[in-house]
């Protein structure tokens, strides 16, 4: 494959979405959160009222999704049709809609043309769920990162709590133990790695150690 593509896939709270704006800039490559594309579905569907199992409807907004990621000072913004959704398709209710969309295979279809077109010069870092097993399957750098569901409820909670939050830490556990069981148990493109991926575990890591780790695997391609 040509640019290269380096893929990061994992659960959520993993960290993959900090170390991969981290890689793509420390590299100058692009970045695809493609999390965000379903993240976006599932704003327009809430918005427009529209079943979160119409797949005819949902594939329907997949396809005509009229967005675009600007540079921001934290990764990349978020803009749809000219407004920016950036802080609101972060909500707690958009990413379990967004993993409701996702399962659908009509869905993940309509996006994956979108996700492509990312590979372009010079390069790209790829995060999500599906990137090295279905979207880049050529790609010649493949990580999954991953983490126990108890430390990631804990960095969430943490999150969370700096930002001012009142959360529990059993409901997070809760909450991201369904997600994972959503995303790893589906039918269409479950989260798994690929066969060729380097698997890490930072559970016990820090940003930098994984950002690190990360690097020396890229540098001995
Ligand atoms: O990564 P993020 O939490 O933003 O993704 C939101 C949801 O989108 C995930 O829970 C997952 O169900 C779905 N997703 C996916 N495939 C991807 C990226 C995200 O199914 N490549």
């Amino acid at each position: 494959l040509n640019p290269l593509v380096i893929t990061i896939d994992g659960p959520s709270g993993s960290g993959k979405g900090t170390v991969s704006q981290r890689i793509a800039q420390t590299l100058g490559l692009r970045l695809l959160d493609s999390g965000a594309l379903y993240r976006l579905v599932a704003l327009v569907a809430t918005r427009a009222d529209v079943a979160l199992d119409d797949a005819s409807a949902l594939a329907a907004i997949a396809l005509n999704l009229d967005i675009s990621f600007l540079p921001a000072e934290s990764g990349v913004k978020a803009q749809l049709a000219g407004e920016d959704v950036s802080l609101a398709i972060r909500a707690e209710s958009i990413g379990l809609a967004a993993s409701k969309v996702a399962a659908i295979q009509s869905v993940r279809d309509a996006l994956l043309a979108r996700q492509r077109a990312f590979a372009v010069e010079p390069g790209l870092v790829a995060d999500g769920r599906d990137m090295g097993t279905a979207v880049f399957p050529a790609a010649p750098v493949k990580i999954y990162l991953t983490a126990s569901a108890e430390e990631r409820a804990n960095r969430r909670y943490n999150q969370l709590k700096a930002k001012g939050e009142s959360v529990s830490l059993p409901r997070l556990l809760e909450d991201i133990q369904a997600r994972d069981a959503r995303d790893m148990n589906r039918q269409v493109s479950p989260l798994k790695p690929a066969e060729d991926a380097v698997i890490i575990d930072s559970s016990q890591m820090g940003i930098d150690e994984v950002q690190d780790a990360i690097l020396a695997i890229v540098d001995k391609r």
